[in-house]
């Protein structure tokens, strides 16, 4: 199977050229941080502490997660329901990033991304991809941005869903969470050592989607 790894800061544009190369290419797009999400929204809709880590660990045990494809866009389900659209608010961004911190939350998501991955050719979108779930995979990315660049865009994206923020909490929300996820003991967003770099600050999507394919395309040609 080919695996491709994206792993990079929130913001940086890994779902929207993945999500191009994986059509380009046939693969499977595996959004990873939807699974982290939906664990925080059923911990913000039980009431939970996003610091209380013994609740949201036992937790763990009344979740099931599920991911399908509905006309090729993935969708997550949380104990049967489809919460693809409930997991994408600056709340529930929140949320995720703590219970992201959590070992034992990170291990209940191990193998349900490890079987995606076993089972298709995938492009999977997350921080650790690289580094912990797939350390063999055909080719890492780590994909950047300038924090500017990147409050921006996710600025714009939550604007055309009607989300209410300002670019300033934006902002300081992707500073606090690029701090949490980097700096946490547990498998923190940093690159794998074999990782390609990829600067994703001035292209535009295009560019960057063919520079992308064209990495992937020689990795393969490499190991074949
Ligand atoms: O990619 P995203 O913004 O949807 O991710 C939501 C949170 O989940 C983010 O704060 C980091 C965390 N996450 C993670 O720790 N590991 C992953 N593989 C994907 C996401």
């Amino acid at each position: 199977m080919i695996n491709i790894a994206i792993d990079g800061p929130s913001g940086a544009g890994k779902s929207t050229i993945a999500k191009a190369v994986a059509k380009a290419k046939g693969y499977i797009y595996v959004d990873t941080g939807a699974l982290y999400r939906s664990i925080g929204l059923w911990v913000a809709r039980k009431d939970i502490a996003k610091e209380d880590k013994e609740n949201i660990i036992s937790e763990l045990d009344n979740i099931t997660l599920e991911l399908g494809y509905v006309e090729g866009t993935q969708r997550v389900y949380l104990n049967g329901e489809d919460v693809s659209n409930d997991i994408r608010t600056p709340e529930i961004s929140m949320y995720a990033s703590a219970v992201s911190a959590i070992p034992e939350v990170r291990a209940f998501l191990l193998d349900l991304q490890r079987d995606m991955a076993k089972k298709h050719n995938v492009i999977m979108d997350g921080r650790d991809i690289g580094t912990v779930i797939l350390p063999d995979a055909t080719v890492k990315i780590f994909m950047t941005a300038s924090p500017e660049g990147r409050a921006k865009r996710r600025y714009k994206e939550l604007c055309e869903k009607g989300i209410e923020t300002t670019y300033e909490e934006v902002l300081s929300d992707m500073i606090e969470r690029d701090r949490n996820d980097s700096t946490r003991d547990v498998a923190p967003a940093v690159p794998a050592e074999d990782a390609i770099h990829f600067d994703n600050s001035s292209d535009g999507i295009e560019n960057s989607v063919a520079e992308l394919i064209e990495i992937i395309d020689k990795a393969i040609e490499a190991k074949k």
